[in-house]
């Protein structure tokens, strides 16, 4: 009781300098190589460690202190008002979403997102233009959304049409910032400004025979694309050099389960150590209740 009446209340400052960024991972590696699919996997295994209440109250994309200020205000009641019986009630709420390791993991931002929209003239000839290299990337926009999201705030992202080459003008993505922030494309490990925003980085290295097999199966049903003239000769000269930055190879992608249990325990071992407390002030008062 005495600790209930004395948390280890920080003054705002002090919480201010306690309070931690996003973890933000990169997922590079070559095309066809899995990537979409190793960071399906790893958001699977890791909402398996929610529970479906989070979905049926409909948070699954919301920070947890937006959820928090949501159900505040359903609950009609102060965060801090932990004394009153309506404040138990939400606490106990609170504390069984915490203690069921509820976290929110972001959609992943893929870089798809970050392709320069072509000009008429270029869309004309497009099966001149290089996708593969740096160039066709707006790398400004990827890191100003980067950090962005690694500050706490949520990004409108282009949403990139692979047929026409183009950005819908007219729609776009939200992206709520969260615990944890994918960061997934070809070229995400090019830029050292935007590596240097990475807490883990993961290069997906799929044998070359089996991407190309893959991507003349996709591209004939999808896209199109020429893969001898441009895809192969950029990866060579640009995604296979930026692998050394990575700090976990996955070989084989998605049918390695075993790095990818690793990745997830990694993750959920880090984001225990962020400890909820520090990250959100708010959820800091409700732990601290919860310790006595
Ligand atoms: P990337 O995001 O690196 O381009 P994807 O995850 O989209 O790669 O996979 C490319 C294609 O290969 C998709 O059609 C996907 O279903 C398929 N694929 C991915 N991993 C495997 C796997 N382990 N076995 C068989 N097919 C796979
Ligand atoms: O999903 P994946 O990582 O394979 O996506 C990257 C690939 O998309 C690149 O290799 C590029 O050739 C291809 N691409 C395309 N058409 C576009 C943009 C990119 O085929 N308009």
């Amino acid at each position: 009781a005495q600790f209930l009446s004395s948390p280890r209340s920080l003054s705002s400052s002090q919480l201010a300098d306690s309070i931690k960024q996003p973890f933000v991972i990169g997922v590079s590696g070559g095309t066809a190589s899995g990537k979409t699919t190793v960071c399906d996997m790893i958001i699977q295994q890791l909402h398996d460690h929610r529970v479906v209440l989070v979905n049926q109250l409909g948070f699954c994309s919301m920070r947890i202190d937006a959820a928090l200020s949501h159900m505040r205000l359903m609950l009609g009641v102060q965060l801090r008002n932990r004394g009153s019986t309506t404040g138990s009630a939400f606490c106990t709420l609170v504390l069984s979403l915490c203690l069921t390791g509820i976290l929110c993991i972001s959609v992943p931002n893929q870089l798809d997102s970050f392709y320069r929209g072509l000009t008429a003239e270029e869309s004309e000839r497009a099966h001149e233009y290089n996708f593969d290299h740096p160039d066709a990337f707006d790398t400004e926009q990827m890191l100003e959304c980067v950090e962005k999201l690694k500050g706490g705030n949520s990004v409108h992202l282009p949403i990139y049409d692979f047929k026409n080459h183009r950005r819908c003008s007219e729609s776009f993505r939200q992206v709520n910032a969260s615990d944890v922030i994918i960061l997934e494309g070809i070229l995400v490990f090019h830029d050292q400004r935007v590596r240097d925003l990475m807490n883990m980085k993961i290069f997906v290295d799929t044998d070359a025979d089996v991407r190309l097999a893959r991507r003349i199966r996709r591209d004939t049903v999808e896209r199109g694309r020429d893969y001898a003239k441009f895809v192969k000769p950029a990866f060579d000269d640009f995604v296979l050099p930026s692998k050394k930055y990575a700090d976990v190879i996955i070989p084989r992608g998605g049918d390695n389960h075993v790095a990818i249990d690793l990745i997830v325990q990694h993750i959920r071992t880090k984001l225990g150590q962020h400890d909820l407390c520090k990250i959100y002030p708010n959820v800091y008062v409700i732990q601290s209740t919860f310790q006595i």
